[in-house]
């Protein structure tokens, strides 16, 4: 048995919950619409007419700096016959024009312009803004939340504490890269927070850290894993998954941050920005080293999730128990989740 210090055995989620569409439904109303996303780094929508638009959970949202200089978040949908405003990325506009028919819209969300519509006196184009989301900076990286149950400093906890000696704001994007995959964001998750998996699931990262003296714990609003990585190893030996949904990773002289988007309950996306001190040429073989060692490592980790999910799609799982050496991390996600969706 494995108990944790205080005597409590945990054991895994019931898997209907990673497979279940109202399971789905509920967590994006109760869970990835009330808290705040990470969307990007706030230097990607530094000039005026440049935006970022994500998607939640299939919901589109976008920020975009104002000519005003304010950066302001409205949900990705025309006020018309709801199309979608802005493909999914970063760009740069000076009206937001609707490719569906043509209405157009000010970076403060006021509908310019709905041409062709014919004369209607009824219609009058300020009672038709966009409709707004909540925008927050923190570290110079970007949140946005459809509708906050907290702000988002208290959503992150004792995170600034322990990142307050790391200068995020010198690191720079570089790369980008999404990764789909066929499993619930639960799956992937449960995944990232345990370093248990290392020996079976990453041969070669498991050669290049101190295993046995890998270590997780549980914080407010976050888990912490480290070990020390020995010599050669691209990663610091830190890795950071917040609440709900992104995660944190150092580099020498850099980090990767990403979010796990639930783009349906058998599908999630990874978004990941690669941001680095040094942003010069010459740096570049270092930086592709980060780059590619982490997406190496976590299509090892897509492919034994795939698989889980599988099995708990198909039934069959009873859940087992979870390591309180290891899995403290999984403890404190899953119970997050269930408080979460606790009626
Ligand atoms: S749906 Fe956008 S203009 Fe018609
Ligand atoms: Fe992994």
């Amino acid at each position: 048995m494995s108990l944790d210090a205080a005597g409590v055995q945990y054991f895994n989620l019931d898997p209907s919950l990673y497979v279940r569409q109202d399971v789905w439904e509920e967590e994006r109303r109760r869970i990835f619409f009330r808290s705040w996303q990470f969307m990007g780094p706030v230097s990607s929508v530094a000039a005026a007419g440049q935006y970022l638009a994500i998607d939640i959970a299939g919901l589109g949202v976008f920020a975009i700096r104002g000519k005003d200089g304010v950066l302001r978040g409205f949900k990705n949908v025309c006020r018309h016959r709801g199309a979608r405003l802005l493909a999914a990325g970063e760009g740069s506009c000076g009206l937001v024009v609707c490719p569906y028919h043509r209405w157009s819209y000010a970076d403060t969300g006021r509908l310019v312009q709905a041409p062709w519509y014919g004369r209607d006196p009824a219609i009058i184009p300020e009672d038709w803004p966009l409709e707004p989301v909540h925008l927050a900076e923190w570290r110079g990286l970007l949140f946005v939340a459809v509708d906050p149950a907290t702000s988002l400093i208290e959503q992150l906890g004792a995170l600034p504490a322990e990142l307050a000696d790391e200068p995020l704001e010198t690191y720079v994007s570089t790369d980008q890269a999404t990764v789909d995959f066929d499993a619930n964001w639960k799956v992937y998750t449960d995944n990232f927070v345990e370093g248990y998996h290392i020996p079976g699931t990453h041969p070669t990262f498991y050669a290049a850290i101190e295993f046995e003296a890998f270590e997780t714990t549980a914080h407010d609003g976050f888990v912490k894993m480290t070990a020390p990585p020995r010599d050669g190893l691209f990663y610091r030996g830190k890795w950071l998954w917040m609440w709900p949904n992104w995660t944190l990773s150092l580099f020498a002289g850099g980090m990767n941050v990403s979010r796990i988007d639930p783009v349906s309950v058998n599908q999630t996306a990874q978004h990941y920005h690669f941001c680095f001190a040094d942003t010069s040429q010459a740096g570049a073989p270092v930086r592709r080293l980060s780059v590619e060692g982490t997406l190496a490592v976590v299509k090892e980790d897509y492919e034994v999730c795939v698989a889980t999910h599988r099995n708990y799609l198909a039934g069959g799982y009873t859940p087992g128990p979870l390591s309180g050496r290891h899995e403290k991390g999984v403890q404190y996600f899953q119970q997050r989740v269930a408080r979460s969706l606790a009626m």
